[in-house]
């Protein structure tokens, strides 16, 4: 893959948050945590877990104690943290590592969904709790974010129709340092 196909792929990316019935294939699902797999991790500690859940009634209850969800995709990804191999490897709960890592996997989630064809969203906005409950997960592993997956809806109502994210470069950057402060 050319670096400008590269480039075009994170360009165009957008959050989709409404999606069709149409399943995602299982080879681009598979693609798709191979991509979060391949995500790097800081020390290489790789202290999550990957929940994928495809069941239609799971989704929904998942989707009752997520207010972050506003469709219902037809496929998802829930990553954990696996605070039982944190704690093995001796690794500091607070470290932020073990945080930034379920943003660098949902990134390449996100990215190779996208070059594959597929809508995708990150979304945070839900009950641990509940999530905890309706995966059956043990007290060890917590939800962090959840990447939604499916084909995209004509019609995206909040979000994809919204201006693309306002911050120019210039605003975003500094080189060598903080301007004034020499
Ligand atoms: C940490 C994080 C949490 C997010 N949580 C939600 C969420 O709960 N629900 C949602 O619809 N979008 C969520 N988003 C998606 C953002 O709203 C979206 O990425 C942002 O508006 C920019 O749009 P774009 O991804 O299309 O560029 C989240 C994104 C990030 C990075």
């Amino acid at each position: 893959m050319s670096a400008e196909a590269v480039l075009q792929n994170i360009r165009t990316r957008r959050v989709t948050r409404y999606y069709t019935d149409q399943p995602v294939p299982r080879e681009h699902l598979m693609a798709v945590l191979e991509a979060g797999r391949w995500a790097p991790s800081g020390g290489n500690r790789r202290l999550h877990r990957f929940i994928v859940v495809q069941d239609p009634v799971t989704i929904r209850l998942l989707n009752a104690v997520t207010p972050g969800m506003l469709g219902v995709p037809t496929a998802l990804v829930v990553i954990c943290i696996d605070w039982a191999k944190v704690a093995q490897i001796g690794c500091k709960p607070h470290h932020l590592g073990v945080y930034i890592d379920v943003g660098t996997g949902a990134e390449n989630m996100l990215l190779s969904a996208h070059a594959l064809g597929l809508g995708a969203g990150p979304v945070t906005s839900f009950s641990k709790a509940g999530v905890s409950m309706i995966l059956n997960l043990p007290e060890w592993l917590t939800p962090e974010m959840m990447v939604c997956l499916g084909y995209p809806a004509p019609h995206q109502p909040f979000g994809r129709t919204l201006p693309r994210r306002s911050t120019r470069l210039d605003d975003l950057v500094c080189w060598e340092g903080f301007p004034g402060h020499s």
